[in-house]
């Protein structure tokens, strides 16, 4: 097998510029332009209408669903045939550079062009696809488009998620005209295919082209709420006091003694990434605190027991602190491992076209977990500059690093759609 089709590097670039440029702001600790796409948001509107310009540029029949979930559909020789899905999403944390989930819509959609101009019809159909709040930004869970096509969450319960100031999926979905009328749950696509950036270090510091994704590990995240007692800052003893801020801070302190102490494995990783007081001012003991906790394993076994003890540590901290503790969790995938021979085909290509290749779990969640579920999945990683530093406006992976990744998803797809 031979790759006789490349894509356009430049063109994947530019792109990436286009849709980079929609909801960016000027990140005043950096000096750099950043992207802040949230779910459901004005912005992500914005880049919804963008990428369904371009998907209907292509001639692509374009699909709404009641999650808000965009699918574009290119036909096959064999249309009637399940056809083999691209996918991943656009909205973004607030924090965003311009490649996560970007590159693998994006890529797909060059992929579509590269095939037109080839006049390159594959067997099955293809279906490019992105997905609503991927990030869990928003509305506090990840993946959610993705979880409700392919049944892990009901819709029900998506539409009643809430963001801070109370908007509910439904409402933001209505209010933006996305709550599209196609049925979320999809006849199982032949296979599924994602083309992300790394968002860590490793492919970069060690060298490698591209990464064939193995699995993804698993995530717990917890919403966890602490009361205590507001009292005065100047005139409340230290011993008086019930302080729902150093009960969090003790919380924060021990998930990185957690994470560090090597108990639950060397990967273990957790991290406190909002803490909101009330009242929240200089001069006031804060009566309520609510944190989050993100905790991610690539051993299920290991992250069980690592919940395990952070749930009793909050049981010690209410007692110790004399404050109440209550949580909730707000998202829990278990570990996903990807399509076994998908990843062959993916590392032969890789070959096939001179690129150095690793084998790794991913460090973050990923529509394609989802997708594992209902079909083969598996996803190519490509490496990022600065430590790929992720989830942070300096996110950056250069035109080769991204031409490589999404030529190797193009020379797997067409593996896959000539499949009986
Ligand atoms: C999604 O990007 C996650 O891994 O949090
Ligand atoms: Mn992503
Ligand atoms: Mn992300």
């Amino acid at each position: 097998m031979t790759h006789s089709l490349s894509i356009q590097p430049q063109r994947l670039a530019d792109a990436l510029l286009a849709l980079g440029r929609i909801g960016s702001y000027l990140d005043e600790g950096s000096g750099l332009w950043g992207v802040s796409r949230l779910a459901l948001t004005a912005a992500d509107g914005e880049g919804r209408h963008h990428v369904i310009a371009k998907m209907q540029a292509l001639g692509l029949q374009i699909t709404t669903d009641r999650i808000g979930n965009v699918y574009a559909r290119r036909r096959g020789r064999e249309d009637s045939l399940a056809p083999v899905m691209m996918g991943s999403h656009i909205d973004s944390v607030p924090t965003a550079g311009r490649f996560d989930g970007c590159l693998g819509v994006l890529g797909a959609l060059e992929i579509i062009e590269t095939l037109d101009a080839a006049q390159h019809w594959t067997r099955r159909p293809i279906v490019v696809a992105f997905f609503t709040e991927e990030e869990g930004a928003r509305f506090g869970t990840d993946m959610l488009g993705s979880a409700v096509a392919t049944g892990r969450i009901p819709i029900e319960e998506a539409y009643a998620l809430h963001d801070r100031a109370g908007l509910t999926v439904a409402e933001e979905l209505r209010q933006l005209g996305f709550l599209g009328e196609a049925e979320e749950h999809l006849p199982p696509p032949h296979a599924y295919l994602e083309c992300h950036i790394e968002q860590g270090p490793v492919l970069r510091r060690r060298g490698f082209d591209v990464g064939v994704v193995t699995g993804v590990q698993a995530i717990s995240w917890h919403e966890v709420t602490i009361v205590g007692r507001s009292a005065h800052a100047g005139t409340t003893p230290m011993e008086l006091r019930a302080d729902a801020s150093v009960a969090a801070s003790r919380i924060n302190l021990y998930l990185r003694e957690l994470a560090t102490s090597g108990r639950f494995g060397p990967q273990q990783r957790a991290t406190m990434g909002a803490m909101s007081p009330t009242p929240g001012l200089v001069n006031i003991v804060p009566g309520r605190m609510v944190v989050t906790v993100d905790l991610r394993n690539p051993d299920d076994a290991q992250m069980r027991a690592a919940e395990a003890a952070v749930i009793a540590f909050y049981a010690q901290v209410a007692t110790e602190e004399g404050v109440q503790i209550s949580w909730r969790q707000t998202a829990r995938t278990s570990c996903v491992p990807f399509d076994g021979g998908i990843q062959a085909a993916i590392a032969a290509a890789a070959s096939r076209r001179g690129l150095s290749q690793l084998s790794m779990v991913s460090g973050a969640g990923h529509d394609a977990q989802e997708w594992a579920r209902v079909t083969r999945a598996a996803m190519v990683f490509v490496p990022g500059e600065y430590d790929g530093i992720s989830h942070n406006p300096r996110e950056f992976s250069t035109v080769e690093q991204c031409a490589n990744g999404v030529n190797v998803m193009l020379d797997v797809l067409l593996e896959l759609a000539e499949e009986s």
